[in-house]
């Protein structure tokens, strides 16, 4: 059997996510599980939180709580929402597990041991009062170029400058308020990435099959201006990984953590542990889908990532694995997206502007925005989230196509037939050429999922549905019925299996509604449809059904509105 390993990028812990972070990764990747698993293959999808780094701690601050509390707090809320996506995860992790803390000092043990991490001393800001080194975002003072008070160690957030921390002038700690700083020297590991550039290259070169969007990025590293840097991989923090060779100490690097982004893809490793030790198999049972040398040479890894993740996922977290020099599983295929904007704008956090995944699933349920999001997935350019596009394209596809031909022909069927499918006669040319053509269009959908092509996938489902609906009102059986009742019987028992198929075919799009299908068809079978002229008989003559109550309601002209205006954010 396939078997297929799909990770999502992982969100970070602090707030909830909104809608272009949501179908920037996880949507997607929930698609292509789905998929995959209807037909067949054995699919492990995991996602985690992402939980380490400074944005965590100072939101935990922010919020007044500890930050293993507000960490726990959040991944409870993230979690909570991605089920309410319907969001099939096999796992959702926390990067904060001691399987990930394990897995990171291991992998920095091996590194080291194969020459890729080198020490380096630098100068730092150290608080005497709170008695810590400051990372950058913890030092503020006035901008020596701007003279705005609060410019921030990294960047004058007023007239942007990038600043060193040792730039600001009257600079004091973000945590105390305290002037009491000094520069002292202290070391940080970095990893050697540049010696693995020539493994990374032509490992690059070898995945031919790659978006260009994907592998575009990933040369631009690895070619431009001074090419692949060494990069740092610890932090003077509290919240994090500490620093360690394995299981050993490391010298000079107490009270240090490992850096948020060298913790975090290892999570991809650990999350396939925690469900392992969740499902309470053997020890290291995950190992089947992530070391090549314990069968994983069989698996194909898959991941889906927005664009500002790709760097990370081609060339730093790869320098990781093959540094190792161990067989850990590489990525087989990286799937990335350009972003959604909202309103001519972009979605801000901070601003409260655009729709975040609590505030959408409190205005409808998660079909109506996976099938937006889905079916305008910012796969080539950026794309943009309007209110007046997401309505015309729910209501047109959702409310008049796919639900009117559910309730048409269930409610036509329940008035002059009864409540079962009726029995008679033989469907006409209108019937067979439908079938001839979603033939067609079945293994074109199925080419474009297969190639992870999300807005292809939706344009062709959207035609299969588009086809029934003209093959209904072509047949119109409410007027055969007056002159060949075994016609209109015919046409209505094709019409009502296809709601089966529909079903079927729609379920890693709209779950839900899929789910809804199959109940008012009283069946749970799901099993793809091969032939389709067996496929379209399996509700046979006599089989009882029910009417749906409304599959997709319309999204009203004032709605919009309101929506339009709540979610502009607090600038407008
Ligand atoms: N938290 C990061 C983001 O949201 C993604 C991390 S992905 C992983 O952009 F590689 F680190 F796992
Ligand atoms: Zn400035």
């Amino acid at each position: 059997m396939t078997r297929i390993l799909i990770t999502s990028a992982i969100p970070y812990i602090n707030g909830v996510k909104h809608l272009g972070t949501l179908v920037g990764s996880q949507l997607p990747a929930d698609l292509y599980a789905r998929f995959m698993r209807q037909r067949g293959a054995e699919v492990l999808f995991l996602c985690a939180t992402d939980e380490h780094g400074t944005p965590a701690e100072l939101a935990a601050t922010k919020a007044g709580l500890a930050i293993e509390d507000y960490c726990t707090q959040m991944h409870e809320t993230q979690a909570e929402l991605s089920r309410g996506f319907r969001l099939s995860f096999d796992h959702f992790g926390r990067s904060s597990s001691v399987q990930n803390k394990r897995l990171t000092q291991y992998f920095a043990g091996v590194l080291a041991e194969n020459g890729f991490i080198e020490e380096r001393s630098e100068k730092q800001v150290y608080s005497n009062t709170d008695g810590r080194f400051l990372p950058d975002r913890y030092i503020e003072g006035t901008c020596p170029n701007c003279g705005y008070e609060r410019a921030r160690g990294d960047q004058c957030e007023n007239c942007t400058k990038q600043l060193d921390p040792t730039d600001l002038i009257n600079p004091r700690s973000v945590i105390s308020g305290s002037t009491d700083l000094e520069v002292r020297e202290t070391k940080h590991l970095y990893l050697k990435q540049s010696a693995l550039k020539d493994d990374l290259d032509a490992w690059i070169d070898s995945k031919t099959d790659w978006p260009i969007l994907t592998t575009s990025i990933a040369k631009k590293w690895l070619h431009d201006g001074d090419g692949l840097q060494d990069r740092g991989i610890t932090r003077d923090l509290y919240w994090g990984v500490p620093v360690q060779k394995g299981e050993e100490p490391w010298p000079g690097m107490e009270g240090k953590v490992f850096y948020v982004w060298f913790d975090a893809p290892i999570e991809y490793l650990a999350c396939a542990a925690e469900w392992s030790d969740a499902n309470g198999t053997e020890d290291e049972a995950w190992w089947r889908w992530w070391r090549t040398d314990e069968g994983a040479d069989d698996v194909r890894y898959v991941q889906f990532m927005g664009k500002d993740n790709v760097p990370f996922h081609t060339l730093s977290f790869p320098a990781t694995i093959m540094g190792s020099r161990e067989p850990w599983k590489l990525v087989d295929y990286i799937k990335s997206f350009n972003f959604l904007n909202y309103e001519g704008g972009q979605f801000s956090t901070s601003l409260g502007r655009g729709v975040f995944m609590d505030d959408a699933l409190e205005i409808l349920p998660s079909d109506y925005w996976r099938w937006w999001l889905l079916s305008n997935a910012p796969e080539t350019s950026d794309t943009e989230f309007t209110w007046e596009k997401f309505q015309a394209g729910v209501n047109k596809d959702l409310a008049d196509v796919l639900g009117n031909f559910v309730s048409r022909i269930t409610k036509f069927c329940r008035s002059k037939f009864g409540q079962e499918v009726p029995a008679g006669g033989e469907i006409g040319d209108g019937g067979t050429a439908l079938i001839a053509e979603l033939e067609g269009r079945i293994s074109t959908y199925v080419g474009h999922m297969e190639a992870m092509e999300v807005r292809k996938a939706a344009a062709e489902l959207r035609a299969i549905w588009v086809a029934g609906n003209e093959f209904l009102q072509a047949a119109a059986p409410w007027s055969t019925i007056k002159t060949d009742v075994d016609r209109a019987a015919a046409d209505t028992r094709l019409a009502l299996n296809l709601i089966r198929v529909y079903a079927v075919l729609s379920a890693p799009f709209i779950p839900d509604a899929s789910a809804a299908m199959l109940a008012a068809m009283r069946t749970e079978e799901t099993i793809w449809p091969g032939d389709l002229t067996t496929a379209l008989s399996r509700l046979p003559p006599g089989h009882g059904f029910d009417v749906p109550d409304v599959l997709f309601r319309k999204v009203l002209d004032e709605e919009r509105e309101e929506w339009a205006a709540r979610f502009a954010g607090s600038d407008n």
